[in-house]
């Protein structure tokens, strides 16, 4: 177990003690992740590139012999949530945080699965609105404790479908699978290249001498706030119009004898254009070209603050920063859902701490602070620890 995962393991395995009085049966494991390209492609059935990250949401759960569910979040100070397995199950206005596991639940619940009543403390280190997938990382960590006290085995892929619903359905953000199936099916020491249309995974091999950096613009972000939607349908008008299933299955072609309106054609150019860029960017890693990785990042940057309009000034000036520190040894780009969060950046191991030099001396957060750096290697997925 790394320090990281000891540390979180300890606290949530202490506040299951002090909020129910013995230790827990089990303590589940779910990853936030990095997307290294890919972006706002998984909801039109295309492309994207992401690894599972070091930081991630622990769930201690015992069964209990009733149908309650009870929940100590740890990281809202404690704050407690119940309701009943049998009983239909709503969303708690008053703690948003307990809707991810109440729509957990509720889907697995849908899905056919028998759950127990349950005990469960929880808590996380990744850093909140930062894009790295906490909501998916907790949706997936609470299903694979509901159904390890059940004594279900499910496939890791269905229960990232399972967690999606949860999301769309429960919560309300629709969002695509890539967050809860990589948090879910998760590789040490790979990206995943995934066809979200076939949910095929394909391995990427992050060899030890690249570092991916992860640095928070200090701008945080939530999903649920309406731009996200609003991209989806403009991808969903923009796929109708063409006359395909999906963004996936046009081309720039195809888009320009459609005629759109303008901006629905940005939209529509950004993910024809970044599922190529996802799949030269997989080629680019598996040829150790991180020259041409660079220039796919910069464009994909480009094409998410021109085409996509989903970033905010701090974060290009973040990326810009990056890409000048690292040069054409690597490359940049903002990562997630977008509207702040983190940027993320591929470099030798060798460029670290020049980078991190660099943006320490040049970037400050909108509150004037010093943006959180991380250096990642990609992990495994979920699992029972
Ligand atoms: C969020 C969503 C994902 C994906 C990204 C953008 O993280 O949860 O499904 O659409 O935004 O790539």
């Amino acid at each position: 177990m790394t320090p990281l995962d000891k540390a979180l393991s300890d606290t949530v395995t202490a506040a299951f003690a002090q909020g129910f009085g013995s230790a827990p049966d089990l303590v589940a494991r779910a990853p936030g992740r990095v997307n290294l390209i890919g972006e706002h492609t998984d909801y039109n059935d295309g492309f994207v590139l992401p690894c599972a990250i070091g930081p991630s949401t622990m769930v201690a759960a015992s069964r209990r012999d009733d149908n309650a569910v009870h929940i100590v979040a740890v990281d809202f100070d404690n704050a407690v949530d119940a309701f009943d397995l049998k009983q239909p199950i709503e969303r708690n206005p008053d703690q948003p945080w307990a809707d991810y596991i109440r729509g957990m639940i509720m889907a697995l619940q849908n899905a056919g699965h028998a759950l127990t009543g349950a005990n469960m403390a929880i808590a996380g280190n990744l850093p909140k609105g930062a894009g790295l997938s906490s909501s998916a990382s907790l949706e997936v960590a609470v299903g694979k404790a509901m159904l390890a006290l059940a004594n279900v085995e499910i496939d890791h892929s269905r229960l990232a479908q399972i967690a999606q619903s949860a999301e769309c359905d429960f919560v309300g953000t629709k969002c695509g699978i890539m967050d809860q199936l990589i948090s879910a099916q998760g590789k040490a020491g790979h990206a995943l290249l995934i066809d979200c249309r076939t949910l095929a995974l394909t391995d990427a091999p992050v060899p030890d001498d690249i570092a991916i950096m992860i640095v928070h613009s200090g701008v945080t972000r939530g999903l649920v706030g309406g731009h996200y939607n609003e991209r989806r349908r403009q991808c969903e008008a923009a796929a109708e119009a063409m006359g395909v299933a999906a963004l996936r299955d046009a081309n720039l072609d195809m888009l320009a004898a459609a005629g759109l309106d303008a901006v629905t054609t940005s939209r529509a150019r950004h993910v024809i254009t970044e599922n190529q860029r996802t799949l030269d960017a997989a080629d680019a890693l598996a040829k150790n070209d991180l020259t041409t990785l660079g220039v796919l990042m910069a464009q994909s940057h480009a094409s998410m603050r021109d085409d996509f309009e989903i970033t905010v000034p701090p974060i290009d000036e973040l990326v810009a920063l990056l890409q000048r520190a690292i040069g054409p040894a690597g490359g940049a780009r903002m990562t997630g859902g977008g509207f702040g969060g983190a940027c993320v950046a591929v470099m030798p191991a060798a460029h670290v701490d020049k980078v991190r030099a660099a943006i320490s001396a040049e970037y400050k957060t909108p509150a004037g602070e010093s943006p959180l750096i991380m250096v990642e290697r990609p992990g495994p997925g979920v699992a029972i620890l």
